[in-house]
């Protein structure tokens, strides 16, 4: 799909709007409550492409997944794991009432009756994890925990991703796991029990954290990770919720094995990650506009993008709201600004990591020099987005520099007119879709349907904020 979307002339105005749900806690909500004893009510979960990668595998692996009307979940039509998936889907003597079709519970809202940990089934076919890398690392983790034998694949962008970052702690751990040079198809042998270790990691990765949290559930005695800066916590504040033992001490976190994992009722927040495209747009847009967003995820080990806008001098209102889960969430209203060029990098990067692209964009419309270093991690992400922002962002009319942990962009107005391709990134397609707003001449993103991965309706929702976009 190509999207051709024109500047955005007039004020726009927006209030109390919501994004789709955060896609880290999502994927954790569904594969956590697979592992729980008990049912699990999951609301607004993100209903993107990648989610339901997850939400796909996890069928694939027995667990029976209602939708919030009650129907079943249904995967890819055809599948023998998806018949099985669907027939299994009867719930047990004893469990609460469904909620009536419709009524309480929404088309994003989820029912996972857990397995516990010893309850996953092994796959007859691969496991398709799509374009999700939280999908395949935390999968991963959970199959060598659970001793059970899968072949975990992705689409042309995930098969590119590194993989032995996860495979390495986990053979420490005990298990038998083989990748392909380094990336997937990734193959879980069963038979190999685990034991706890102390497991220090040169990268801070949440899904590299997560992965080793995951198996050390499963593992005798004690599993600790090390990572070198404290990489976002959902996994730990999600695992206490369920009452595991989980112990935080600087950048260490320790999990206790054979645990049992307590089902739970679970509110997503609206993803940050996503919001922050909205931010964005809003206040690069014409004087006088103005957004707010509502019930949107701050947890402060991802809120980076809230403190990178204060560095190029935009005002934005935080007002927490009141938390129904182990999560903070916000109302954040944001009107058009003036920016200055902003110094981004260390601590903050890593907590605004998947926000750098759209930050590019900002310092490209900010007046004066903007620099982000530390962001290494970038060139391994769907895309290489260093790269991608670079080469996007200098056809779009910007003076850019591209070092080898970030970028160097000179701001001023942007011209437009350029053809971008998304390179199967949904934050590729998103951020330029939000330059192409404040540029001069339209611009045309191909690849655009990529957005769909974490903002199904993104498009929709540009059009109702009174921009122009044609798709094709
Ligand atoms: C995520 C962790 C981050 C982030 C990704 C989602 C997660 O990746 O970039 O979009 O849900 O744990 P890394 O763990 O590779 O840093």
């Amino acid at each position: 799909m190509n999207a051709r979307v024109s500047p955005l002339r007039k004020p726009a105005r927006g209030e109390r709007l919501r994004v789709p749900g955060d896609k880290s806690i999502s994927h954790r909500a569904l594969l956590f409550a697979a592992l729980a004893e008990g049912e699990s009510r999951i609301a607004g979960l993100a209903g993107g492409d990648d989610v339901r990668s997850t939400a796909r595998c996890l069928a694939q692996l027995g667990v029976p997944l209602l939708r919030g009307d009650g129907t079943p979940w249904q995967p890819k039509p055809g599948s023998r794991d998806a018949a099985t998936a669907v027939a299994r889907a009867e719930r047990p003597k004893g469990s609460a009432p469904l909620p009536e079709r419709d009524s309480e519970m929404g088309p994003d809202d989820a029912i996972v009756l857990g397995q516990g940990l010893s309850g996953l089934r092994e796959p007859v076919l691969r496991l398709d994890c799509g374009n999700s890398g939280t999908t395949i690392r935390l999968l991963t983790g959970i199959l060598a925990g659970a001793g059970v034998e899968a072949t975990l694949v992705g689409d042309e962008s995930l098969s590119r991703r590194p993989m032995e970052r996860v495979a390495r702690p986990l053979r420490q751990l005990g298990a038998a796991i083989e990748t392909t040079e380094g990336k997937p198809p990734v193959i879980v042998r069963r038979g190999h029990p685990l034991r706890g270790q102390a497991i220090g990691s040169d990268v801070a990765s949440a899904q590299v954290k997560s992965a080793v949290l995951l198996a050390g559930l499963f593992a005798e005695g004690e599993t600790s990770f090390t990572e070198p800066a404290k990489s976002r916590d959902h996994t730990e504040r999600m695992l206490r919720m369920m009452d595991a033992q989980v112990a935080q001490r600087g950048t260490t976190v320790t999990v206790r094995g054979k645990a049992s994992l307590r089902g739970f009722a679970l509110d997503v927040p609206g993803d940050l990650s996503s919001a922050a495209f909205l931010i964005a747009a809003a206040l690069i847009a014409p004087e006088g506009t103005s957004l707010s967003l509502e019930h949107v995820g701050v947890n402060p080990t991802r809120a980076g993008f809230l403190d990178a806008l204060a560095m190029f001098g935009a005002r934005l209102k935080l007002e927490l709201e009141e938390a129904s889960g182990p999560e903070p969430v916000a109302r954040l209203s944001v009107s058009a600004q003036k920016l200055r060029g902003a110094q981004l990098d260390g601590d903050l990067v890593l907590r605004a990591i998947d926000e750098v692209p759209i930050l590019a964009v900002l310092g490209a419309a900010a007046q004066g020099e903007t620099v982000i270093r530390g962001a290494q991690e970038l060139r391994v992400k769907e895309s290489d987005r260093i790269a991608q922002m670079a080469a996007g962002l200098r056809a779009m009319g910007a003076r850019v520099e591209e070092l080898p942990d970030g970028l160097r962009i000179e701001g001023g107005a942007l011209r437009g007119g350029a053809d971008i391709d998304s390179a199967m990134d949904h934050r590729i397609a998103l951020a330029f879709s939000v330059a192409a707003l404040a540029a001069r001449e339209p611009t045309s993103i191909s690849g655009a349907e990529w957005a769909d991965v974490s903002f199904p309706g993104f498009y929709d929702l540009l059009r109702q904020l009174g921009a122009d976009v044609e798709l094709s």
